[in-house]
């Protein structure tokens, strides 16, 4: 709990850290000091003071919370173009024709898949994530860790495991649980991941994405998208590309510094965070809303009970974006996903219990009124 940390207003519970994060509080500071300085004073020579390596070392502060050694994730993009590259880089030279897609996934996801299926001419099919039913067809198996209506959570592992079996690669969505759940990327032998960092990792507003490509995966991954500063040597402006040897070849154009390093100041409160503690955090958060919202309201929660599961309670509600309206009116600010849903996201580094519960009873008051 950190919440001290956090700039989150007066009367405010803050329930969509599972959308768009709080900010911390010395980010704005920082940011000061990167307008004033590095750009303002420093001008373009901060491109060699910090910024050109920037993707790569906030990538590996991202690392350390999924599980990643160093030099396997880099930072930038949105997560849209990282599940392109990943699948794009699964599918390369295969001779199996099928890409697998969770059928619940976020949309984005599944069109992509769709294009990449069109530019290669692989099908596309979409499974419950309870049976996959990989086959030798299957080139590539694309899941999200967390779903993002429900809240369910997926068993990496078995899965990651199931689709190797199959002869198949997998490449995990971590935007709904990197920054709170404790993952193995590299333990479990996982081929790519690709992940947000605007929800549990505080990066702002359209702060980029990362994309996790593993050492032994790095010489034979093609970038679809060869730009500059992925290439070897990219202030060689040779005519040719060529990509650099790491993780740097998954990087495209020139990266969006401020975001960058806002992101860069907000993953200092993870410094000496145990995700595993985190994580049970999260997990009384979320079932102590549950217990309230089930004594004092009769709406069903869709989220399953069990464990594991994400940092969200998701209720089905009618009328859900009148009532969602009405929460923010009262200082309860969730989200809503048509047709029915409610969402509340627990970010266990500035929610707490007490917020659980005031927020279970304005949401009783609105519903029972
Ligand atoms: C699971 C999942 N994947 C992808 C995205 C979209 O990512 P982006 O807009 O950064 O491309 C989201 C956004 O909420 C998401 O929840």
């Amino acid at each position: 709990m950190r919440r001290e940390l956090f700039d989150i207003p007066e009367g405010i519970i803050y329930l969509d850290g599972n959308s768009l994060g709080a900010p911390p509080k010395h980010v704005a500071e920082r940011m000061q000091e990167v307008v004033k300085h590095q750009w303002g004073t420093r001008l373009i020579r901060s491109w060699s003071e910090g910024w050109w390596e920037a993707p790569q070392r906030i990538g590996d502060r991202i690392g350390r919370l999924i599980g990643a050694a160093e030099g396997q994730v880099v930072v930038g993009d949105s997560t849209s173009v990282n599940v392109f590259k990943a699948l794009m880089g699964a599918v390369k030279g295969t001779s199996r024709t099928e890409i697998v897609v969770d059928e619940s996934t976020f949309p984005t996801d599944g069109y992509i898949a769709q294009s990449v299926g069109e530019l290669t001419g692989l099908k596309v099919r979409a499974v419950s994530p309870s049976s996959l039913d990989l086959t030798e067809d299957t080139a590539v198996v694309l899941l999200n860790h967390v779903d993002y209506r429900t809240g369910a959570m997926l068993d990496m592992a078995k899965l990651t495991e199931e689709a190797h079996s199959a002869g198949t690669q997998v490449v995990w969505d971590l935007c709904h649980s990197a920054g709170v759940i404790p993952i193995e990327l590299d333990e479990l032998g996982v081929d790519y991941a690709v992940g947000c960092t605007y929800k549990f990792l505080n990066g702002g507003p359209g702060s980029p994405a990362f994309i996790y490509v593993p050492h032994d995966k790095q010489a034979s991954f093609e970038n679809p998208l060869s730009g500059w500063n992925g290439h070897r040597a990219p202030f060689a402006m040779e005519p040719s590309y060529e990509p650099d040897a790491g993780i740097a070849r998954a990087r495209v154009g020139t990266p969006d510094i401020l975001s960058m390093l806002a992101l860069d100041a907000a993953l200092d409160v993870w410094d000496d965070v145990d995700l595993h503690v985190l994580w049970k955090c999260g997990l009384s958060l979320t079932a102590q809303f549950r217990m309230h919202v089930s004594n004092l309201t009769s709406l069903e929660i869709i989220t399953p009970d069990e464990i594991p599961r994400g940092n969200q309670i998701s209720v089905r509600c009618p009328d859900a974006a009148e009532v969602i309206r009405k929460l923010i009116a009262r200082g309860v600010i969730g989200d809503h996903r048509p047709p029915d849903i409610l969402r509340f996201g627990f970010a266990p580094l500035y929610v707490t219990s007490a917020d659980v519960r005031r927020a279970a009873e304005i949401l009783a008051e609105v519903v029972n009124s």
